[in-house]
């Protein structure tokens, strides 16, 4: 079976949105400014979603290393996706989008927690696009939860330390209903993944574009991911 997944577009596409923060610099506003910016950039890229053949977005927005920014910037954070869940959740589900949330909400305020549960409530039925949004997310603490999960599992015999496999493991992620992503994106010209989908990622394509989030259109969207069509994906095997 030849594993060549040339000529077609990517399943699942991740994307970590770096540059608001430079992108209001660069207009003498607070950083604030570019993170709303980056905000409507979200709403428009889910929405090309379906034409481009991306049934599962995953997106970064908050890591576990983001509480290490001002006290301002995480509490507008906080409210910006308070407000975004509260303004978008109609269109959201009318438009088809399914959304569900990763990381660890332990540390998150209890009433946005409340709105990332009733939204994705509310969109469980939905399957036209499956839009992931990652908030308070590491991998290395993902992977950290599921081991500890799993730990719990085999101490109480409900799995046999034989049966821990790689397999098994991603059972245990966050992203347990996700397949894993054929291409990451990070804008902003910074060419790192920190500590996004780490396990997941193990064969995913990368794309690291200098377009600030807040300037990624959707035309440069449907570029990237025509570059991705006509990369040859191996997955460790030779060419057929
Ligand atoms: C990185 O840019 C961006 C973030 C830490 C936040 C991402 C959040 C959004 C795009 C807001 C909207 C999200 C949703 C789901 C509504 P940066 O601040 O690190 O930029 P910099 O590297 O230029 O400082």
């Amino acid at each position: 079976m030849p594993l060549s997944d040339s000529d077609e577009m990517p399943r699942h596409v991740a994307i970590i949105m770096d540059g608001n923060g430079r992108w209001a610099q660069m207009r003498g506003r607070p950083r604030l400014v570019g993170h709303h910016a980056g905000a409507r950039r979200v709403k428009d890229i889910v929405r090309a979603c379906p034409d481009l053949g991306v049934k599962y977005l995953t997106i970064f927005a908050f890591s576990t290393e983001n509480w290490k920014r001002t006290q301002t910037e995480v509490a507008g954070l906080m409210s910006l996706f308070k407000r975004y869940i509260r303004r978008e959740s109609q269109t959201l589900y009318e438009e088809g989008v399914r959304v569900r949330f990763i990381g660890d909400r332990v540390r998150l305020e209890p009433n946005l927690v409340d709105l990332m549960d009733n939204l994705e409530l509310l969109t469980a039925g939905n399957d036209r696009v499956h839009l992931t949004i990652a908030i308070n997310y590491g991998g290395r603490d993902e992977v950290a939860r599921a081991t500890r999960r799993l730990a719990q599992d085999v101490a109480a015999g409900r799995l046999a330390p034989a049966d821990v496999t790689d397999e098994t493991l991603p059972k245990y992620l966050d992203t347990c209903f996700l397949p894993d992503p054929d291409l990451v994106i990070r804008t902003s010209g910074e060419a790192r993944i920190s500590n996004f989908l780490l396990w997941q990622s193990a064969y995913a394509e990368y794309e690291f574009i200098d377009t600030l989030w807040p300037d990624f259109t959707e035309e440069e969207f449907a570029t990237v991911l025509g570059r991705f069509a006509t990369r040859e994906r191996r997955f460790g095997a030779v060419p057929v």
